[in-house]
């Protein structure tokens, strides 16, 4: 790790935080590095918390997989960082663990010009009027899903809402409806995404490729990743034959037809390794997000309550607001990352060197009690209010040039299906209280599935019209 020497100076307000005393770096916990590591696995917010109180707003950890990162928990702080200047602060090398299976042209990977251009490519597929062209979908696959649940019997709400929204994103991003090539694409990639779905499995696999070792799990997974490939390559060719394609109005068929201010499409390679990013980025956040939404809603029955009479009124204030919430207090993705590049950053008074990465700390800035109130309660009413949360308070979806492509289409879609299954069944959690939060790959699971249980048989589904637009 490049260290720099302390400077000295005067105080400074950087992201309106008095900083009296100039440092390198900012402070952080002088604990051995496994036990930093520990403190991240075992209990990350009560270590953050001990760790903010002790240090203040900007802490300097290590642990064992690093050598050294900077966390922030101030929105004012995290407000210079979203921005701050996209090439200094670059997100691809901090989200490079996922390189060998997203592909290097995905927009996650990239910075700089070819970032905005993939982006910018890929925005028109993902716009508020787009969306609503995918409620029947969504509407109709969580009716299918419902269809499917025992009645009386447990099981887990997560893997419920993995298959659902793999089922979307199948039918709304690659455009394929049920049959043969349905059945295939979704095997291969259910199969392809099973090792980063397991605790750590991000990590193995990406250790295990460093190696360059011919292990079996590197094997299995390259076999894996060789039929996703194949069938997305049989698939574009396809397509792109389509006299229809124009007409269709999957995002794998923007893609193809996007073109950037120089009139160039996208290659195949790009294609590909954008439609991977879609759905590794978008299925199971989302799914996990729903299913903590349910888990949340099933342990607090007054807002039970008064979902229920709010989706019965066709109200969707109160379930929006309710989805903020839940991934509030739930976010899925713990902190999103931007590595230093060319010069130090100027950081609340410290100076970040280059390739050092910052992570705004999502779960602690989405827990201070002076943004909001009582904030481990689950309380919707925080965002219909006059002054709700802004865009560095509220960060499920990171922020600036590299804000989550898929955050609207990810609460639409949370809308839609919640609001479904409330209208249609009735469930109770399984559990006494809510279940336990549990870090795997990059996102923070339920850690028993969050089990619930259908009450009786779902009312009548298929034949209500869906209000599509
Ligand atoms: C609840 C569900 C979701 C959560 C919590 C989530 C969260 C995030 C976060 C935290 C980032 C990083 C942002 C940053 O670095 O500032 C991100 C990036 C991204 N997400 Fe999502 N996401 C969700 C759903 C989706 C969906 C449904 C899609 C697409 C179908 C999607 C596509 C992407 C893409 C393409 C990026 C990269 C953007 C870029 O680098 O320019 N996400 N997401």
């Amino acid at each position: 790790m490049t260290h720099v020497a302390p400077r000295t100076g005067a105080s400074a307000t950087i992201g309106g935080v008095e900083a009296s005393t100039q440092a390198a770096l900012p402070p952080g916990p002088k604990l051995p590095k496994l036990i930093q590591t520990l403190g991240f696995a075992v209990m990350p917010a009560r270590f953050f918390d001990a760790c903010r109180r002790r240090y203040g707003e900007v802490v300097t950890f290590r642990t064992l997989f690093d050598s050294g990162f900077v966390m922030v928990f101030d929105p004012r702080i995290v407000k210079d960082i979203f921005r701050g200047d996209p090439d200094q602060l670059r997100a691809g090398p901090a989200n490079e663990l996922l390189g060998p299976v997203l592909g290097e042209r995905s927009v996650l990977l990239l910075d700089g010009p070819e970032h905005l251009r993939q982006r910018r490519l890929m925005l028109p597929a993902f716009h508020g009027q787009r969306l609503r062209t995918y409620e029947t979908i969504m509407r109709e696959a969580t009716d299918r899903e419902i269809d499917s649940w025992p009645v009386g019997e447990a099981f887990q709400s997560l893997r419920a809402m993995q298959s659902l929204t793999l089922d979307v994103i199948m039918r709304t991003v690659f455009g394929v409806e049920e049959g043969e090539r349905y059945r295939e694409l979704h095997r291969a990639i259910r199969d392809m995404l099973d090792p980063i779905s397991r605790p750590l499995g991000v990590l193995v696999l990406t250790l295990s490729l460093a190696r360059r070792g011919r292990s079996r799990n590197v094997q299995v997974f390259e076999e894996r990743r060789r039929r996703v490939d194949e069938l997305i390559y049989d698939e574009i060719e396809r397509r792109r034959r389509d006299p229809d394609l124009a007409e269709r109005e999957d995002v794998f068929s923007s893609l193809l037809l996007a073109e950037d201010e120089e009139g160039r499409p996208m290659t195949d390679a790009e294609i590909r390794d954008e439609l991977v990013t879609l759905l590794v980025a978008g299925h199971e956040t989302t799914a996990t997000a729903l299913a903590w939404g349910f888990d949340l809603l099933l342990h607090h029955q007054v807002v039970m309550d008064e979902l229920r009479r709010r989706v019965a009124d066709g109200d969707d204030e109160y379930v929006d607001a309710l989805v903020k919430e839940v991934l509030r207090i739930r976010p899925v993705i713990p902190a999103v990352g931007r590595v230093v590049h060319g010069e130090p950053f100027e950081l609340a008074g410290y100076s970040i060197p280059p390739g050092m990465e910052i992570n705004p700390s999502i779960t602690a800035i989405h827990r201070r009690p002076d943004s909001y109130p009582s904030p481990t309660e689950l309380r919707p009413e925080r965002f219909l209010e006059d002054d709700p949360p802004d865009t560095y308070t509220w960060i499920p979806f990171g922020g600036g040039t590299r804000r989550c492509l898929g955050g609207s289409f990810a609460t639409f879609e949370m809308r839609v299906v919640i609001s479904r299954v409330l209208e249609r069944t009735t469930l109770e959690a399984v559990q006494p209280e809510p279940d336990e939060i549990q870090r795997r790959g990059i996102t923070m699971v339920p850690r028993n599935g969050a089990p619930i249980r259908q009450l009786r048989s779902p009312r009548a589904g298929r034949t209500a019209a869906p209000a599509a637009a």
